[in-house]
């Protein structure tokens, strides 16, 4: 748990807002997601769950597809929000994944409903993750 500074405050608040959108109709579990971008821009997701349940997409998922979708690549928070009461929400490992694609040196911010907050960057969620520079090393010859 950590203090909070105003802007942090706002991330949160707004991870908490977006919450309140979640359709999460089969795990009845809301979770809400904001996104700050490197000129203060706040993009919001929540999860979309669907009757192939397999097709459901997390918050922070959502949130980063929006930022994009909007010419936004830099980022330097996400807050997570959901209704574990004594719990932080801990982001799945997809969404880990996705977040590195866009850097590791960023923070996510890992909430309650009471506001407070465990913070770790995304390097911390996902050391030794595949990323975009993988793909660019030398690589055997294939065969197929
Ligand atoms: N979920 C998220 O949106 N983000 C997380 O960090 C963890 C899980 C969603 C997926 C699904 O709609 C519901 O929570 C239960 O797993």
């Amino acid at each position: 748990m950590a203090e909070r500074g105003d802007g942090i405050s706002k991330l949160i608040e707004k991870s908490q807002q977006a919450k309140e959108f979640s359709y999460c109709p089969y795990s009845k579990f809301r979770v809400g997601a904001a996104l700050l971008a490197h000129d203060g821009t706040i993009f919001t997701g929540c999860n979309v769950e669907n009757a192939c349940y397999n097709l459901g997409i997390c918050a922070e998922r959502n949130a980063i597809s929006t930022a994009v979708s909007h010419g936004y690549k830099n980022f330097k928070a996400i807050a997570i929000a959901s209704d574990m009461e004594e719990h932080v929400i801990s982001p799945c490992g997809g969404c880990r994944q996705v977040m590195s694609e866009f850097g590791s040196d960023w923070d996510a911010y890992l909430t309650k409903p009471d506001g407070s907050f465990v913070k770790m960057t995304v390097m911390e969620l996902l050391p030794t993750s595949f990323t975009p520079e993988d793909l660019k090393k030398k690589t055997l010859q294939k065969s197929n």
